[in-house]
């Protein structure tokens, strides 16, 4: 597949995932005891509206964020020059797979709508060594809110990311790799729509002029508009969680 395609469907879009600013402020007073000048990574910041927001949250924080796509790295630069913070940001093309720093460099790991990249028990491992000890990982994760989901919602998550869990299932692996649960929330419905799919969808007619002769794009756009349809049936039957973790018992 032409990965080229999504993301351009994602660039200069607020966001590139489920979230708010409403949700990173709430996980963000959760996060207990951090230093005066907290080392932060957001990884996969996409074009960094967590990342804005985490700067104006803590704003003698150092923030690290992190993404394999450089146009959107170029745009958290800008949106940090327009919001005051750039001086705070230091942006970083990596992949998550291999992230190019030392153990126990951050005090604070941040991953929003991105760990499902590698998976949640591969993330929660591979990262935990540059977290320091005692230090704090908030992410956010697809799960189930229900047991029996709808054929039409079980037939997409096991054709899209058959690795879906509960939130219970999350704490284990997470507790097994070493974590403490510290808390957690679901993201209301607002988060899905108000800086995610609403733009995409205003988006998606043009994309679909310019690409109406590429299979493959056309593929990728029905398969969001799939997407789109299915959390507007079933909103309550699954969603993002956001999950605070303390690095260690
Ligand atoms: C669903 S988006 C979430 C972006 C942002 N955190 C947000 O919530 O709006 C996932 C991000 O992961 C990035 N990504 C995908 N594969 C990656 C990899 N191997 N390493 C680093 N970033 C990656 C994508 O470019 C994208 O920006």
């Amino acid at each position: 597949m032409d990965t080229s395609i999504i993301f351009t469907l994602f660039e200069n879009l607020p966001r590139q995932g489920p979230g708010s600013a409403a949700c990173t402020r709430k996980m963000f007073t959760n996060v207990p005891g951090l230093p005066e000048h907290p080392a932060i990574l957001d990884v996969g910041c996409g074009s960094g509206m967590q990342t804005i927001d985490l700067a104006r949250l803590s704003p003698k924080a150092r923030i690290t964020p992190v993404d394999i796509h450089a146009p959107y790295l170029a745009d958290i630069r800008t949106r940090a020059e327009a919001a005051g913070v750039a001086e705070h940001i230091s942006p970083v093309q990596a992949s998550m797979d291999g992230l190019p720093f030392k153990a126990g460099s951050f005090d604070l790991l941040w991953a929003e709508g991105s760990i499902f990249v590698i998976g949640v028990e591969r993330g929660l491992c591979a990262w935990k060594k540059i977290i320091r000890p005692g230090g704090f990982f908030a992410f956010t994760e697809a799960v189930w809110f229900t047991d029996t989901p709808s054929p039409d919602v079980a037939t997409f998550w096991q054709e899209n990311y058959p690795d879906i869990k509960d939130v219970a299932g999350i704490r284990t692996i997470a507790e097994t790799a070493g974590y403490s649960w510290i808390t957690s929330f679901p993201l209301p419905a607002s988060a899905w729509w108000d800086d995610y799919y609403t733009p995409i969808i205003a988006r998606l007619p043009a994309l679909e002029k310019k690409y109406r002769n590429h299979a493959e794009a056309q593929e990728i756009l029905a398969g969001m508009k799939r997407e789109i349809r299915i959390f507007r049936e079933y909103p309550d039957e699954y969603g993002y969680q956001f999950i605070l973790l303390k690095n260690g018992t």
